[in-house]
C-alpha cells in the first residue's frame, strides 16, 4: 500500500459505535460502492469500511462515471464506502446530513469555504471537490431496516478538468500536506456520528447545518428538466425549494441535477 489508512486505529475508535465494523483497504477495485452491493446481494451485510487506492470503474450520480485524480506516488483521492443496516422512520435528506457532516469535518471553521451543493456535492470555490453516493438494498421484504452503503469521493491532490462540465477542486490547494489517509481518519468518525443521529432524528439536526454551506440558496437555478427559477434552499426533509414563476417548487427526486445559472462574479 503506498500511503497509511490508519486502518486499526480507525477500527477501534468507531468499536464502540459500530461494533463489529471492519476496515478494509484494497489497492484497487472498480468501485467500493459496486463491491459493498454485490456483498449485501450474497448476505453480507456486517458493518465494513472500504477504501480503494484506485478505482477502475467509479460510479457518480445519475448514472455518470467518477474518475479519481491522476497522479503518480500517492493516492490523489480519497474514495470510500461505508456499509452497514440502517432503519431510520424516513430516509429523506440523509444524503444531504452526509454532505454537511463530511463538509464540516474537512473545513471545521468554514475558512476553506467549502459549500455543499444540492444533494450532496462538495464544492469549493464555484468547483467541485468531491461527491457522495448513496445506494441502499432492501434486506428483508417490507422490513424498515435496509443496508445503506455510503460512498465518498474527495479530490486530494491535482487533477485534470479536461472533459469535466465542472472544474475540479483538491484539497491539497489549501491543505498542502494532506494525505488521503489522514483525510478519512478525520471524516469518518464524525461521519458514523452522524449517519446515527440522522438514523434517530431524521434530517432536522442537519438543516441549520446544510443551510450555513448551501451554494444555492438565493441564486438563480436551473434544473435538467428545464425549471429555471429562485433557490430558496432547502426544506425539513432535504428538498430543494425553488421559486417559479408559477410558485414554489419542491424537488426531491435525486434524478434531477441542478446548477447555478451564473457564477456570481
Ligand atoms: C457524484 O459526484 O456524483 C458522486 C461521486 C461518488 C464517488 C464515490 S468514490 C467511492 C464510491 N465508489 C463509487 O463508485 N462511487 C463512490
Amino acid at each position: 500500500m503506498a500511503a497509511p489508512w490508519f486502518e486499526d486505529e480507525i477500527a477501534q475508535s468507531l468499536a464502540p459505535l459500530l461494533p463489529g465494523l471492519r476496515v478494509e483497504v484494497v489497492a484497487e477495485i472498480d468501485s467500493t460502492n459496486s463491491e459493498l452491493m454485490r456483498r449485501s446481494r450474497d448476505g453480507e451485510t456486517a458493518p465494513v469500511l472500504l477504501v480503494a487506492e484506485r478505482q477502475t470503474a467509479g460510479r457518480g450520480r445519475l448514472g455518470r462515471p467518477w474518475q479519481s485524480a491522476q497522479d503518480a506516488g500517492e493516492p490523489p483521492s480519497l474514495t470510500f464506502s461505508l456499509g452497514l443496516s440502517l432503519a431510520p422512520r424516513d430516509w429523506s435528506g440523509l444524503s444531504l446530513a452526509v454532505g454537511a457532516s463530511v463538509a464540516q469535518s474537512l473545513d471545521p471553521s468554514r475558512s476553506a469555504g467549502v459549500a455543499l451543493k444540492w444533494p450532496n456535492d462538495l464544492w469549493v470555490q464555484e468547483r467541485k471537490l468531491g461527491g457522495i453516493l448513496i445506494e441502499t438494498a432492501l434486506l428483508q421484504p417490507d422490513a424498515l431496516e435496509r443496508y445503506l452503503v455510503i460512498g465518498i469521493g474527495i479530490n486530494i491532490g491535482p487533477r485534470e478538468a479536461a472533459g469535466m462540465s465542472t472544474p475540479p477542486a483538491w484539497l491539497k490547494e489549501w491543505r498542502p500536506a494532506a494525505t488521503p489517509g489522514e483525510v478519512l481518519r478525520e471524516i469518518v468518525g464524525p461521519l458514523v456520528h452522524d449517519v446515527q443521529l440522522f438514523n434517530e432524528r431524521g434530517f432536522v439536526p442537519f438543516a441549520a447545518r446544510f443551510a450555513e454551506r448551501d451554494l444555492l440558496r438565493g441564486r438563480d437555478v436551473r434544473l435538467s428538466d428545464g425549471t429555471e427559477g429562485h433557490c430558496e434552499g432547502v426544506g425539513w426533509g432535504g428538498e430543494l425549494l425553488v421559486r417559479t414563476a408559477t410558485g414554489v417548487k419542491t424537488i426531491s427526486s435525486a434524478e434531477v441535477s441542478v446548477r447555478p445559472v451564473r457564477m456570481p462574479p
